[in-house]
């Protein structure tokens, strides 16, 4: 499914429909530059390919731990570090892709049967991470011999 060829890709008004949103992709969000202050947004479909259900965020995570090696059986997300820096390591089934987010006007967006696996949580980082499911603990995939079979077979 080409883990090497990872789009970077600004969405826009009209277009949601046009790239492939069965893999995953850094999206690119509007900075609205301001010697005030920086501001930046995501909304549906603009720059969002999904309607949020539900947000989430993970904070005051010690050195050296690692969240959430599992895959979800429908739900998409979008995962931003607001604030900090992290990795998120991505297996298809097959090959495996490590983003650094590290920056709040980019995230990642994540489709459904992609395990993944946060680390390298930098001291006071923040994922901010939206879904389009509401928490629903079938949806996990949590043994990763179990996903793999799911995803090939
Ligand atoms: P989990 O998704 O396993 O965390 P991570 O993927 O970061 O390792 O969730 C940890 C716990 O929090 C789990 O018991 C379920 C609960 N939880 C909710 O109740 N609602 C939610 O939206 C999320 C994401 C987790």
């Amino acid at each position: 499914m080409g883990m090497d060829t990872i789009q970077i890709i600004q969405l826009k008004k009209g277009q949601e429909n046009s790239y492939k949103m069965n893999i995953p992709k850094i999206i690119n969000l509007p900075k609205i530059l301001d010697s005030r202050g920086n501001l930046s947004f995501f909304e549906h479909p603009n720059q969002l390919p999904f309607e949020i259900a539900r947000t989430y965020w993970i904070y005051d995570v010690p050195g050296g731990e690692s969240r959430g090696s599992h895959a979800f059986k429908h739900q998409q997300e979008f995962i931003i570090a607001l604030s900090g820096s992290f990795d998120i390591v991505l297996n298809d089934g097959e090959n495996e892709i490590r983003f650094s987010l590290n920056r709040s006007y980019y995230g990642l967006f994540i489709p459904k049967m992609y395990w993944r696996k946060m680390e390298n949580f930098s001291t006071n980082s923040l994922a901010l991470i939206v879904s389009d499911k509401p928490y629903e603990e079938t949806d996990y995939l949590r043994d990763f011999n179990e996903f793999k079979n799911l995803k090939n077979g």
